[in-house]
């Protein structure tokens, strides 16, 4: 049951945050979205009360540690603990919309970019929001991480830094699982099934690609998933999540 619950949605003012943090409002969950975009995170906090939903939006760079506590503890202080944290803020690069230049080689590719940009959105906020979550998650007898994976194809060159580091993430999703575990505290990792057009695509990407309710339920499911699935690279098929490693 996720009416009730206290979940937070990294990356939540749009795009696939956005639509997550819709479907936990529909199931009644207290929902609250962090992001670096002001003006998106206040046109999606209107949209969750018109959900119905208890909803908070705390602008947060993920990346900034203090700026990580403080949001984990105003959503404490707000709705009372934190059960549920979906770990979505990203740099994603979208090749697949319009005429999007691909990402530098390595060898060209500025040192900042790589590490700063791409791996500190995803790997540096992940770890940041995991390790300020858990302590709250503890007090509160349990909870769920969910972690977002994704890839993208090795030719054309371009995706390295990206996949690299959503990759990453399998494994902090395992190794981090085992340190929770007797907390009752599961985290799983999983993508959205598919390259995604966004509400920010081009129309004709909007037409030509799956959109984000491509993914269903499985981040609800997720928030609930059984302690047996901690650890592992899940996948959502009939109606299910499957683990695929
Ligand atoms: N769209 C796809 O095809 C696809 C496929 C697989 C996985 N994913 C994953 O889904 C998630 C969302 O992707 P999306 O397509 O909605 O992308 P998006 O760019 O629309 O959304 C990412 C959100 O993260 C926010 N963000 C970026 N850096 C941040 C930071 N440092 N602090 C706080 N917020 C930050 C952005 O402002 C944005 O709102 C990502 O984790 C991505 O890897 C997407």
């Amino acid at each position: 049951m996720l009416n009730g619950k206290s979940v937070i949605v990294t990356g939540g003012a749009k795009g696939i945050g956005r639509y997550i943090a819709h479907g936990f409002a529909r199931e009644g969950a207290k929902v609250a979205i962090a992001d670096v975009d002001e003006a998106r995170l206040q046109q999606t906090l209107g949209e969750l009360g018109e959900l119905g939903a208890d909803a908070m939006a705390v602008r947060t760079d993920v990346t900034n540690e203090d700026a990580v506590a403080s949001l984990m503890a105003q959503v404490a202080e707000r709705f009372g603990g934190i059960d549920v944290l979906v770990n979505d803020a990203a740099v994603v690069p979208h090749f697949m919309w319009g005429d999007k230049a691909r990402w530098p080689k390595v060898q060209d590719m500025d040192v900042s970019f790589f590490w700063d940009t791409v791996m500190g959105a995803a790997l540096r906020g992940t770890f940041l929001a995991s390790k300020h979550a858990v302590p709250y998650m503890e007090r509160g007898g349990g909870g769920r991480i969910v972690n977002l994976h994704g890839g993208g194809g090795v030719t054309p060159p371009g995706a390295l830094a990206y996949a690299t580091a959503k990759d990453s993430l399998v494994t902090f999703t395992k190794f981090h699982a085992e340190e929770v575990r007797d907390a009752n505290i599961g985290v799983v990792i999983i993508s959205p099934g598919a390259a995604i057009a966004t509400d920010e695509a081009p129309q004709e990407a909007q037409e030509r690609m799956p959109g984000p309710d491509y993914a269903g339920p499985r981040f609800l499911l997720c928030a609930e998933a059984p302690m047996e699935l901690s650890g592992r690279l899940l996948d959502y098929q009939d109606g299910e999540l499957v683990v695929l490693r």
